[in-house]
């Protein structure tokens, strides 16, 4: 469809859709807001501190290399690190990408990368496309509720293995791994293994601390934390080796030139700051609303499958569920004119309309996979939101239920 095309088709559904007397946006995987104090940083660095490139040898550019360093010192001191070890992409999947591509860049002998098989594609992709430079890419297992098989890991570590890649939190059915245990097996096979963990969904869910986890990367995202959009960062333990994988005018930082997002930057420091600062309140009132909406949902709808763990071990902030006999895209848009703002699976699964790998490696079929949705709860959503979203959500279900071909077997009866 050309582009204008589908611009007119969308303006079209915003005008036939009108104004919800009400709104919940749940949508917070893909994106969503930003804390005012994050967003109030960004504008003040982009009108003062931050406005100038911090490498060029004037006030302004000194100024905002001050500003720069002010704020990678924040988020240092939120993940236990050195300043310097923190190197800034413009999202998550640039981090990820430059984990994977740059140690498989830099390595000069190892060969063999494994990841977790629930991984974010901005993981999977760039390491099944080092399979054309000769990598072996082994995808390790989980079970039912997402946790890497350790067995299967251990058994597949040797000294060929360069890279270990696993998230701390996956992102759409929120399983926290135990990333310490994880750690232990791999150094004590083999200390030069790099270990990597995609922490985008984990940074504000869990304390993160790169000192305890002792890992050699993780990667983090700004608008996962509530931050601006089109910033991301790298933690690169000291003395780690990657090779930059994207080329241009040097800057501050040799990993990822060109110039820095500082405004951006500056705003994820804040948000950064916030989430650390306030991360025990913040997790037991997304624990509390989380599971409201959890059990609201599982006492008002049947034929409905909670994916993923259930209490400590899941994140906070996540409820994907499974909702039999229902087209998750019809459920996000009937509950979008409820003012509902939920996905179905991740957003790029949801845009191409395939089911999500996750969903299907923990062992959902794929109209279980097709029929789920996704909704992250925020530090900033009420009592009242939840109870809004449990209101409206049985009949939203119902009504798609009602005109869907597949129903359930006494039913059809
Ligand atoms: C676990 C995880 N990794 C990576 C990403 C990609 O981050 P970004 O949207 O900043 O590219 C996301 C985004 O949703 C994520 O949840």
């Amino acid at each position: 469809m050309a582009y204008s095309d589908l611009l007119r088709s969308v303006s079209e559904l915003i005008e036939s859709h009108g104004m919800p007397k009400r709104e919940v946006y749940l949508d917070n995987e893909n994106s969503g807001v930003i804390i005012p104090e994050a967003l109030k940083a960004l504008e003040d660095a982009y009108k003062r501190d931050g406005r100038g490139h911090p490498s060029i040898t004037h006030l302004i550019g000194w100024i905002s290399y001050q500003t720069l360093y002010q704020a990678t010192s924040k988020i240092a001191s939120a993940i236990n690190c050195k300043p310097e070890e923190i190197i800034y992409t413009h999202s998550g999947t640039e981090a990820n990408n430059l984990a994977i591509a740059g140690s498989a860049a830099a390595s000069q002998r190892r060969r063999k990368i494994l990841i977790s098989s629930i991984e974010h594609l901005s993981v999977i992709f760039p390491a099944e496309k080092l399979k054309k430079n000769g990598f072996k890419i082994i995808k390790i297992p989980v079970d039912k509720e997402g946790f890497v098989d350790l067995d299967f890991l251990s058994k597949h570590l040797d000294e060929e293995t360069l890279l270990v890649s696993v998230a701390a939190v996956n992102h759409e059915i929120g399983t926290v791994q135990d990333i310490r245990a994880i750690r232990d097996i791999i150094r004590d096979k083999d200390e030069e293994i790099l270990i990597h963990t995609d922490a985008c969904d984990a940074l504000g869910r869990i304390p993160l601390d790169m000192k305890k986890l002792d890992v050699d990367l993780a990667s983090f995202s700004s608008h996962k934390v509530y931050g601006p959009k089109g910033v991301g960062a790298l933690y690169v333990r000291e003395g780690v080796k990657l090779e930059p994988i994207i080329h241009g005018q040097l800057s501050t930082q040799k990993l990822w030139p060109g110039v820095e997002n500082i405004p951006g930057i500056v705003g994820f420091s804040k948000a950064v700051e916030f989430m650390h600062n306030n991360l025990e309140g913040n997790v037991s009132r997304m624990m509390k609303l989380r599971d409201r909406l959890i059990n609201g949902i599982l006492e008002r709808v049947d034929h409905v499958i909670l994916n993923g763990p259930y209490g400590e071990k899941r994140a906070p902030d996540n409820v994907n569920m499974s909702f039999l006999y229902c087209e998750g895209e019809a459920l996000t848009v009937e509950l979008s004119l409820s003012g509902v703002y939920v996905s179905s699976g991740s957003a790029c699964t949801s845009r191409v309309l395939e089911p999500s790998h996750v969903l299907l490696t923990i062992g959902r079929k794929h109209e279980e996979a097709h029929g789920s949705l996704l909704m992250k709860i925020t530090p900033f959503h009420t009592l009242e939101d939840i109870d809004y979203v449990l209101e409206v959500l049985p009949g939203a279900v119902k009504r798609i239920r009602s005109i869907s071909p597949i129903k359930p077997l006494k039913e059809v009866r």
